[in-house]
């Protein structure tokens, strides 16, 4: 259940912000793109792992925000198959701090009915991430609360392809389904899950890079300058109260374009 006096302390810029929030519009699914620790490591000329180390603390108060403000699925990016590209020590201490930060927050999870997902071909990491992250998602399985995905060794592509290996492997055992935007949905790492309202990307960078290609196809876009280390609830409200201020049409017509139509008898432009 959605936890809202909890968000924020009596008078503070983020109750202001809170109080703005439409409970009765909330997107069900925020996906972020978690960007510049490199940057916000460099600005205070430390090494770049910094960054990620105190990104950690960014992650957790996304994840408690998002649970008590009730959303349904919250996705963060966390490692994509092209970051292997990274130097070996930087990759090394991503592992690390992601291993350490399934094992320690379980527990916390499990408390706040937190369910937990791992998108990306997550069992090709080192067996001792695999453990964590299968002990955890044992651990939450019946957690009925907010889903809580971390894409690790994650590729929107990878994710399309592996999606068609399996339905392929499934009519060859029999299994057979329409090939249509329900049945590629069903077989998508994030099958059962509604998609992304909102894709926030911090840092000022204005790309998509490989994230959930699929399933952001109606997304709203939100970009920060913030720099991820910096990111807190604040900065997520700022995100929800956009988009609750945008009009989402999917390639359709406004309400009011469409009442036009009937009382002009002019057609309404199809905007994508
Ligand atoms: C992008 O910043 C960030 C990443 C590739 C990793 C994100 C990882 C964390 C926040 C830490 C651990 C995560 C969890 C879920 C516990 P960048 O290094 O590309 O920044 P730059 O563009 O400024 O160089």
């Amino acid at each position: 259940m959605a936890e809202f006096s909890k968000l924020a302390e009596p008078g503070s810029p983020e109750e202001l912000l809170v109080r703005r929030i439409d409970r009765t519009r909330l997107p069900r699914h925020v996906a972020i793109i978690m960007d510049g620790n490199g940057r916000w490591a460099k600005s205070r000329s430390l090494p770049r792992v910094e960054g990620h180390r105190a990104g950690v603390a960014a992650v957790r108060d996304t994840v408690e925000s998002a649970a008590r403000l009730g959303l349904e699925v919250l996705t963060l990016y966390a490692f994509s198959v092209e970051n292997w590209k990274r130097p070996r020590f930087e990759v090394w201490t991503l592992m690390n701090l992601l291993k350490e930060y399934v094992r320690k927050e379980r527990e916390a999870l499990v408390e706040n009915d937190i369910r937990f997902n791992v998108l990306g071909r997550w069992r090709e990491l080192d067996p001792s991430v695999v453990k964590e992250i299968e002990t955890t998602l044992e651990a939450t399985k019946g957690c009925q609360g907010m889903s809580f995905n971390i894409a690790l060794n994650y590729s929107g592509r990878c994710e399309i392809v592996d999606a068609c290996r399996r339905i392929v492997s499934d009519w060859a055992a029999g299994k057979r389904a329409d090939i249509d935007e329900e049945t590629i949905g069903r077989y998508l790492y994030t099958s059962g899950q509604a998609d992304p309202d909102l894709l926030i990307r911090t840092s000022g960078e204005l790309r998509v890079s490989n994230f959930l290609l699929w399933q952001i196809a109606y997304a709203e876009i939100w970009v920060t300058q913030t720099l991820w280390p910096e990111f807190r609830r604040k900065d997520l409200f700022d995100a929800i109260l956009a988009f609750q201020g945008r009009e989402r049409r999917y390639g359709g017509v406004t309400q009011t374009e469409n009442a036009d139509f009937f009382h002009s008898g002019q057609s309404g432009q199809s905007r994508h």
